[in-house]
């Protein structure tokens, strides 16, 4: 079984707890795209860890950890995390970079700000547009060419001279930045390579291989909501194009999903609640940015961005998570069209501008009071929840196989 793993919503699924969960057995896990803007959260025996760029089967030992070039690596943001891996007693994680991956340099962050894209799209500021907009104007600065320090040079100089342009003096020590690129460099020189060829073998001799997606469709760059998206490809077409991986080597494609629905930044979300039930989301929810603390918006589960997203990607089946969090609702809401000037629809529009003139429409279901932090069976599960299941799963058409109900590895009811 070859899995890939797919935000369906925008972001913060859940996607990194259930990927651990799917690589218990796995020989490699493997990233395809975006970097430091992801942060994947896992709690295990070793505490809680929040990945970026590292996979996260890597926490599994025996699990090798890839990073293809369809990700964007920031050097000095990746130490800081193996050292906070270290920080609390972890075996340092086995890693592999794809030596076309590109480096996400100093004047990328500092374009962000210049750009005002913070601001206008809500971006978490790690450099991450930039570092995309130079791979695609052929003049970004790939990891496997660090060893040409004329290269190097050049990358920062022609992002000095545009920021400079801009009106911002002196920008970065470029001797500095340089230096450590170098150190690097030497660090990292064994562990770089053509990974597509050793992931390709390591199918070739059925090894178990998950690819782990960051973001979620909605915010991919050409399916979700345009401009309010990330850089990268985040659906299941983004693993052929972050890894050199064919669509057919894939078995299985499980589609994460939330009990409901959040989204951090600007851009439209039909179902948001500003009220009282989308602040009770956050705070039961912990619904506070992983890379950036900022507040996440909250709002129901949207059912027809979700079989939108099943459409996309042609998920096999659903993880839905924290459902727990819906535990003590009087009832809870799931959004099953939209109702528009010109009437009702059911599909989920190309355009940001007619998402946000959309209202909800709303089936509403009677919630439950139990505590489902224990359960890890559907039998044991209250008879609203099984009924919010199988309402999801015969909406879009694919079956809910994973749920759920606390952070904790253990806190997960399979579905046979
Ligand atoms: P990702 O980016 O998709 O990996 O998701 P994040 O890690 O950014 O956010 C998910 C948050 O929910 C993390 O704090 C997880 O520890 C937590 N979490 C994961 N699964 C569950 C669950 O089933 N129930 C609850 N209550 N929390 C969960
Ligand atoms: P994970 O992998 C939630 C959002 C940002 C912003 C938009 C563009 O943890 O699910 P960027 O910095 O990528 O240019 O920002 O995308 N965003 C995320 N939202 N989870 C993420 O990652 C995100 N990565 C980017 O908030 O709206
Ligand atoms: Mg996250």
């Amino acid at each position: 079984m070859t899995t890939a793993v797919i935000g369906a919503q925008w972001g913060d699924e859940a996607k990194g707890k259930i990927t651990h969960f799917l690589a218990r057995d796995a020989h490699y896990t493997v990233r395809f795209n975006g970097g430091p803007n992801a942060g994947h959260t896992v709690k295990d025996r070793h505490g809680t860890a929040k990945l970026h760029h590292i996979p996260v089967g890597t926490l599994h030992e025996g699990c090798k950890g890839v990073l293809g070039h369809g990700m964007v690596i920031d050097p000095w943001t990746l130490q800081d995390e193996l050292a906070a891996l270290e920080a609390q007693g972890r075996p340092r994680p086995k890693l592999g970079f794809s030596d076309r991956v590109h480096l996400i340099l100093p004047h990328h962050k500092l374009r962000e700000q210049v750009q005002g894209s913070a601001q206008r799209i809500g971006t978490t500021c790690r450099g991450i547009g930039p570092c995309y907009e130079d791979r695609a104007g052929r003049r970004g600065l790939r990891l496997g060419e660090l060893d040409e320090e004329d290269t190097v040079r050049a990358a920062l100089g022609a992002g000095i001279a545009e920021l400079e342009a801009a009106g911002c003096k002196d920008p970065y020590d470029v001797e500095k930045v340089l230096r450590d690129l170098q150190e690097f460099n030497e660090q990292a020189r064994e562990q770089v390579g053509d990974m597509r060829a050793e992931v390709e073998a390591a199918l070739a001799s059925g090894r178990r291989v998950i690819f782990e997606g960051a973001q979620g469709t909605l915010l991919d760059l050409d399916w979700g909501t345009y401009p309010y998206v990330t850089s990268s490809s985040t659906t299941v077409h983004g693993v052929g194009w972050g890894t050199g991986i064919r669509s057919e080597q894939l078995t299985e494609v499980i589609g994460v999903v939330k009990a409901y629905t959040t989204r951090v930044g600007e851009g439209p979300f039909p179902s948001e609640d500003n009220g009282a039930a989308g602040e009770q989301l956050r705070e039961r929810g912990g619904e506070y940015g992983t890379t950036t603390g900022r507040p996440r918006r909250c709002g129901w589960l949207d059912l027809v961005a979700l079989r939108y997203a099943c459409r996309i990607n042609g998920f096999t089946g659903l993880a839905l998570t924290k459902l727990d969090v819906l535990s003590g609702l009087s009832e809870v809401n799931l959004c099953v069209a939209y109702r528009t000037s010109a009437g009702t629809v059911e599909d989920f529009p190309a355009a940001s501008r007619e998402l946000s003139s959309v209202a909800p429409v709303y089936e509403s279901l009677p919630g439950w009071n139990e505590d489902i932090g224990g359960t890890r069976c559907e039998d044991e599960l209250p008879r609203a929840a099984r009924r919010l299941l199988s309402l999801v799963g015969d909406f879009v058409g694919v079956r809910v196989s994973l749920v759920g109900v606390g952070p904790a590895e253990e806190e997960i009811v399979v579905i046979d």
